[in-house]
């Protein structure tokens, strides 16, 4: 069988239409604002880009990202720089194959904090999965994604948990300000853009999972009542879930394999926690169709598992060693076919990853004025680290071919320890409020 003919049977293709996927992207971001059915949460974050951060005052910062848990002190000089202080990781609890109770969870976290306490009144707390955010910050854990186990967490309010927890453990109770990772780096982009004075802000994430945040007019938040309706408000898109991308048979399969089948379709097609995944199911089937060596399909067919980051080495440069592919003997030919049939996978993620920000560019309606650009703050590991195809180029080219056609102005930005700095403005434009 060629390569093509085993794509089409499997409805994969690199090549996505475009602008059918930006018009539902669209569709649904505008049902999802409405309240409507829709993949896309839309979750108004309550932060107002546009207040002034507090400056030389200490506030410490979590940040739960997929894999690991973070802490540090963070606070801004007089010219808005961040200073982050004491900085230090852990595995995201719930990931290492225990199951966490919700008190768990919350202690977990408490102890994570406890050596910075003193530092700082109050938590500013990235967290970054799917949380119906309150007025004043709180945030409820609407499901799990990223395949973190700690069931009784969800429904629950994660700010008044770390508090109550904190205060088990220091008998003192900061107020913890949640926000999501797509906001954080969205108001980190903005704390050292200013200077630019661009028109508007993104935050991108392509990590474990990704999402994206925007600014929206508060007019077209109909499901919140009683907003100002001349101000607005940074909104969490939740564009992980996006159910509208093109699954193949292979995304199917390995939805399917998943703890959650049917959440984070869009999610499962890119980012770091289910490349490798993907990668395997591709590699497997192939093996199946006979387009490796006899040889080479037995070393494929017997691999358990493949990471993201297994994956993408080898696919950069197939005479990788030291990875989960040590095992398979592969011939030159083999190589070649592997090329041929994992390039495409990485191509099609980058060119969604591209139209996932084109949608919520074109969605903010700014960046007309070249005077004024959009400013899309992206952080992520696997945005910054896959190899394969060029893969962060392919995405800028893709930002380029779909905003440049339609006479928008933006850039890209990187901004170290987005979230970190993203939740400490959070937390002290809350303070000031
Ligand atoms: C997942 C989470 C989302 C987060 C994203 C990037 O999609 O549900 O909240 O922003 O991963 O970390």
């Amino acid at each position: 069988m060629k390569i093509a003919e085993f794509f089409a049977r499997n409805a994969f293709s690199p090549d996505i239409d475009t602008d059918a996927l930006l018009a539902e992207f669209d569709r649904q971001m505008d049902a999802g604002l409405a309240g409507g059915k829709s993949s896309l949460a839309m979750i108004p974050a309550y932060v107002d880009a546009d207040r002034a951060v507090k400056t030389d005052t200490p506030i410490n910062v979590l940040d739960a990202g997929g894999t690991n848990l973070r802490v540090a002190t963070v606070r801004f000089d007089k010219a808005g720089k961040a200073k982050i202080e004491g900085l230090r990781k852990c595995a995201m609890p719930g990931t290492d194959g225990t199951s966490l109770s919700a008190e768990a969870f919350f202690d977990r976290i408490a102890e994570v904090l406890e050596p910075v306490a003193g530092n700082a009144k109050d938590v500013g707390f990235c967290f970054s999965y799917p949380t119906e955010i309150t007025p004043a910050l709180d945030g409820r854990l609407m499901r799990w994604t990223k395949q973190v186990d700690a069931p009784g967490v969800v429904g629950k309010m994660i700010g008044s948990g770390v508090a109550a927890a904190v205060k088990r453990r220091l008998g003192r109770k900061p107020a913890v300000r949640v926000l999501n990772d797509t906001v954080a780096t969205l108001l980190a982009g903005k704390s050292v853009g200013i200077s630019r004075q661009y028109a508007s802000y993104v935050g991108f994430i392509l990590g474990t999972g990704t999402n994206i945040a925007y600014i929206e007019r508060n007019a077209r938040i109909g499901k919140v009542k009683r907003l100002d309706r001349e101000r607005t408000m940074v909104i969490n898109i939740e564009s992980g879930n996006f159910n509208g991308g093109p699954a193949s048979a292979f995304d199917e399969a390995v939805d399917a394999a998943t703890s959650d089948p049917g959440v984070g379709r869009f999610e499962k097609m890119i980012s770091g926690r289910y490349m490798g995944d993907l990668g395997l199911v591709v590699l497997q089937r192939a093996a199946e169709a006979g387009l490796f060596s006899k040889r080479a399909a037995a070393g494929i067919a017997a691999l358990a598992a493949l990471t993201t980051k297994d994956f993408d080495d080898f696919v950069a440069n197939p005479f990788t060693q030291g990875g989960a592919f040590d095992a398979v003997r592969f011939t030159d030919n083999d190589r070649r076919a592997l090329l041929a049939i994992c390039e495409p996978v990485f191509a099609r993620a980058a060119r969604l990853a591209a139209a996932n920000i084109a949608a919520a560019v074109i969605r903010c309606g700014e960046g007309r004025d070249p005077l004024h650009p959009v400013c899309v703050t992206i952080d992520g590991s696997t945005y910054y680290r896959t190899r394969t195809g060029f893969f962060k180029s392919r995405v800028e080219q893709g930002l380029r071919d779909i905003l440049g056609a339609r006479g928008i102005h933006f850039e890209t930005t990187f901004v170290e320890d987005a979230p970190v700095v993203g939740a400490a403005v959070a937390g002290l434009i809350a303070q000031e409020a």
